[in-house]
């Protein structure tokens, strides 16, 4: 993560463990689902078509959200798609918690 540069988003307490919730940075809309004391930071847009997977379904002991729409499944950890029908990866940014706060990669990991 050397050189990678942080945007404080919200405080940790806002995201309980096992929920999801969508922060804008300045290169789109960033989701944090918070697994087991583990922050997971990624796309917030279904590669399908673009709903608010915040919006959808989290499963914390999968680590996996499904979208509202049509159903598609991404891993949190990895962006990759479960099922489809979305076939893109989400992009993954680094996610940590700092002092009680939530901050999230400026740029994707991948
Ligand atoms: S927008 Fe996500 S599955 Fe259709």
């Amino acid at each position: 993560m050397q050189g990678q540069q942080f945007r404080r988003v919200g405080a940790l307490a806002e995201i309980p463990e096992g929920e999801v919730r969508a922060y804008d940075l300045p290169s789109g809309r960033v989701a944090v689902a918070h697994v087991e004391q583990r922050l997971f930071a990624f796309g917030d847009e279904c590669t399908a078509g673009g709903c608010s997977l915040a919006d959808g379904t989290f499963d914390d002991r999968q680590a996996q959200v499904t979208c509202g729409s049509d159903d598609s499944v991404f891993d949190v950890e990895s962006g990759e798609p479960v099922r489809g029908p979305a076939r893109d990866p989400l992009p993954v940014h680094a996610a940590r918690a700092i002092d009680g706060w939530v901050e999230i990669s400026l740029h994707p990991l991948r």
